[in-house]
């Protein structure tokens, strides 16, 4: 027999759950912890299944940063969680106050996902009418399939279901209009976005904060760190990369007067608070006739002088250069490892390192 458990808004503290993309098996959570810790926010995961991450925090915090997450594809405030039967949910629901989140003059819809293929004998289209009901009876609240003021959200996970108030979602087609052809210039090197901005969010940069890309090619990660409110300085050995990531910049009203031409081995920078990069691999990106090693053994000591205590250096290399290795040997803490597989002959290892 499984507890139940109802959850009432005491203080500013509460259950929320996060609903992250299945696209990678590591980083979306990576990611999201490394925002929360970022932003010092005070956090307890209580639960998880699959893409479902369930957190007792500070209800005005998780607000402000559940849009940094490029993995982050929801958010929102659990209400109960009880056993995946009609007669518990029923009777949680019927039990459950629900004035903090519904009242007869709102709108409503609940849409269900189901997570891991369990639950099989609920159907999702039968439960979203079930609960619907529900609760328009107990609230006096209307169905609005459309454009309802209050989105809920009901999940099917492991052997729980679980009923939240939806607070953040992604905007539809936010990622697909920063897509590499979508761009004022095109380079097969870059990054797409999610990637380029879950690097950036693994670096732990803050808005406000000095943020450092010395391999910026045509700017996919220093766009992001720019969205993300950040002081964005991008450096490339070529000045046409340069001219091309401050045209890819501009075309999304960004400041770009923070790249500039340079060397990654000698940066023009006393101090920067984080660094993402993506250096090249000697494939579409030039390496100035340098393998992607050298030029790593020669980046990695000046980031070193240039970080803010405490400050974080992610990068990503393919598979094989023994770039952890490399970053042990030069006195850095391997914090994190990723792999990332690009295409048959690319994996990409993705490495947070500190320098202290
Ligand atoms: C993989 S690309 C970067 C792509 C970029 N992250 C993006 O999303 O557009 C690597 C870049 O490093 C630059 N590069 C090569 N050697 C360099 C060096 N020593 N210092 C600075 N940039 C260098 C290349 O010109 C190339 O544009």
């Amino acid at each position: 027999m499984f507890a139940t458990f109802q959850y009432f808004m005491a203080g500013n503290s509460a259950r929320f759950f996060f609903i992250l993309s299945g696209e990678h098996p590591t980083l979306p959570l990576a990611e999201l912890k490394a925002i929360l810790h970022a932003y010092a926010i005070e956090h307890k995961i209580v639960g998880s299944f699959y893409k479902l991450i369930e957190m007792e925090a500070d209800r005005a915090k998780l607000e402000s940063i559940a849009s940094r997450g490029a993995y982050v594809d929801e958010m929102g405030e659990e209400i109960l969680h009880t056993e995946d039967n009609l007669e518990s949910i029923k009777r949680e629901v019927e039990f459950a106050n629900l004035e903090p989140f519904l009242s007869s003059e709102d709108s409503f819809n609940i849409r269900m996902l189901r997570f891991g293929g369990v639950s099989k004998e609920l159907s999702r289209v039968h439960l979203e009418g079930y609960l619907g009901k529900l609760l328009a009876e107990k609230t006096g609240a209307k169905v609005d399939l459309r454009s309802p003021k209050k989105p809920f959200r009901g999940i099917l996970a492991g052997s729980l279901f679980h009923l939240g108030l939806i607070m953040h979602q992604r905007p539809k087609g936010s990622i697909h209009r920063r897509r590499p052809r979508k761009r004022a210039v095109f380079h097969p090197s870059t990054m797409p976005p999610k990637i380029a901005r879950c690097l950036v969010n693994l670096s732990e940069a803050k808005d406000g904060e000095t943020f450092l890309d010395p391999f910026c090619g045509v700017g996919g990660i220093a766009i992001e760190a720019s969205l993300l409110g950040c002081n964005v300085v991008g450096v490339d050995a070529l000045s046409r990369m340069v001219r091309s990531a401050r045209r890819n910049l501009a075309h999304f009203g960004l400041e770009s007067y923070g790249l500039v031409r340079g060397d990654a081995r000698n940066i023009p920078l006393r101090r920067v608070d984080a660094i993402a990069t993506d250096p090249p691999y000697g494939t579409g990106a030039s390496t100035l006739k340098s393998t992607t090693k050298d030029i790593l053994a020669s980046f990695l000591p000046q980031a070193k002088m240039i970080l803010s205590p405490g400050g974080k250096v992610v990068f990503a290399s393919p598979l094989g250069t023994d770039a952890m290795g490399l970053a042990e040997s030069q006195g850095f803490k391997v914090h994190d490892r990723h792999e990332l597989y690009v295409h048959r002959s690319l994996t990409r290892e993705i490495l947070v390192l500190g320098a202290n």
